[in-house]
């Protein structure tokens, strides 16, 4: 006898046969998506008349000329052009576990036939409950002390929400420390923190942030005493003003740029020495590294105080250690997601921690290694056309054409056109094009098969 009506409906034989259906007749139709294809010419007009659709709604045109079909196989995407094409950028690395995944789709559905679409911070089903423990004791594993989260609907909102518990903490400092190039979202505040001016042209100024240039490989010990020295000037200038720094450890926007743990220790002393809150923005470096937290790979756990994630974690999070806990009534909103995101959330999450992603032997660093060396082969036969560093984990990414942005952003479409997608940083002057692959779908002989189409985009670009 089931204890709740839910237990007896969601064990109902009717929807596991449902359920077994839905997969069969996918396994079925996805089965011939397993290599590049170009568009079908019978559909151009229509596509054609569908990105003009969606160029005049949304008032500006696409990037890409990409309107998906909602069907894939791993790496591979349908277009609604008839087109087949590599997903090496998920989005901006959200599909993590690539297209049609049986196992995501199988969570959503689990999520779709319980009573609401939304859930929020007011009404919640017991879901969220194994989201919030998988989030809070993988953040703590390694004796990090964020056990603390709070759930939000996209990264610029759980940045926003990590800013008002740290300023209320440090009330009333009102300055942050962020890195050069940083991005931290979309929001009238993180617009102000965001170290890129096109982005909040004409916005009112919302906070007042000062940078401090980030780690530089070519220079490590040069790079961390410009760094100190930076934030030792800017606390002099401002003494007690400063409530925290926002640290992307690996800069994901600005073209996957690597930090270093010395560098890190030696401004977090800094940040500790001042009262200032270590807050680390993991929107996209979540499970890109070799562990699941950033933080965790450069060996932070004691010393960061909140950290955000999004993306890969398909629900966006704020966690934050218990000295850091807001006053009632600083934070709520009225999503915490989508009851199939919240059942997804926690079956990719669970399933990067056990899949075999993670660690030295882990699924990532084999990718990686893969990628790395099939580009370094082609750097060598095209010196002024590739080079590295060539980022790390699952954010890899490349140099093309010495930085030259115009030419960066036309290789990038071409490659679209030739059937994969990468995204350009603009980090000027040095322009680089990046990938984020879906892991869980991604095979070596995948990336053998991008950086062949890679190579011969290169070569078809002057
Ligand atoms: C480091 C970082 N922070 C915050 C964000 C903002 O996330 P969202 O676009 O979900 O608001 C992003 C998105 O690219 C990011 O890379």
């Amino acid at each position: 006898m089931s204890k709740t009506v839910a237990e007896g409906f969601y064990n109902d034989s009717r929807l596991a046969k449902a359920k077994e259906l839905i997969k069969e007749a996918l396994t079925e139709h996805q089965a011939s998506l397993t290599s590049i294809r170009p568009a079908n010419p019978a559909l151009k007009e229509s596509y054609d008349s569908l990105l003009k659709k969606v160029a005049d709604f949304r008032g500006g045109a696409l990037f890409y000329n990409y309107l998906g079909t909602g069907i894939g196989n791993g790496p591979f995407v349908e277009l609604a052009d008839g087109s087949v094409k590599y997903d090496f950028i998920t989005g901006i690395g959200v599909h993590y576990m690539g297209h049609s995944h049986h196992g995501v789709i199988d969570a959503q559905i689990n999520g779709a036939i319980s009573n609401t679409v939304m859930n929020g911070h007011l009404q919640q089903n017991v879901d969220t409950a194994k989201l919030l423990e998988i989030f809070s004791h993988q953040a703590c594993k390694y004796g990090g002390e964020m056990k603390n989260v709070f759930l939000s609907t996209s990264g610029a909102m759980a940045n926003e929400n990590a800013f008002k518990i740290i300023f209320q903490k440090r009330s009333p400092a009102s300055r942050f420390f962020a890195f050069e190039k940083c991005f931290a979202g979309r929001t009238l505040g993180m617009a102000w923190v965001t170290d890129k001016a096109a982005y909040r042209a004409g916005l009112p100024k919302t906070i007042d942030v000062d940078y401090i240039p980030f780690y530089s490989a070519d220079d490590h010990k040069g790079s961390i005493d410009r760094a100190v020295y930076a934030m030792k000037k800017m606390l002099t200038r401002y003494p007690g003003q400063y409530a925290g720094f926002i640290m992307e450890l690996i800069q994901g926007e600005n073209g996957s740029w690597v930090g270093n743990t010395e560098y890190f220790e030696a401004l977090i002393q800094v940040c500790k020495d001042n009262n200032i809150s270590v807050m680390v923005d993991e929107v996209q470096t979540f499970a890109r590294t070799q562990e699941l937290f950033a933080f965790q790979y450069f060996k932070l756990d004691k010393l960061v105080d909140v950290v955000t994630v999004g993306k890969n974690s398909q629900v966006c999070a704020t966690l934050f250690k218990d000295d850091h806990k807001p006053k009632p009534g600083l934070m709520s909103q009225t999503f915490t997601g989508s009851a199939s995101q919240i059942s997804a959330a926690h079956y990719v999450i669970n399933e990067i921690v056990t899949g075999g992603y993670l660690g030295k032997e882990g699924k990532i660093n084999k990718l990686h290694d893969r990628f790395k060396s099939n580009l370094e082969k082609i750097a060598k036969k095209n010196p002024g056309k590739l080079s590295g560093p060539f980022g790390i984990g699952a954010m890899v990414a490349m140099t093309t054409f010495g930085g030259d942005e115009p030419k960066t952003k036309a290789f990038t479409i071409k490659l679209f056109e030739n059937g994969v997608l990468s995204f350009m940083a603009s980090g000027h002057p040095t322009a680089r094009v990046r990938f984020l692959m879906p892991v869980m779908a991604v095979e070596e002989k995948h990336i053998d098969e991008v950086c062949a189409v890679i190579e011969k985009t290169l070569n078809e670009m002057e």
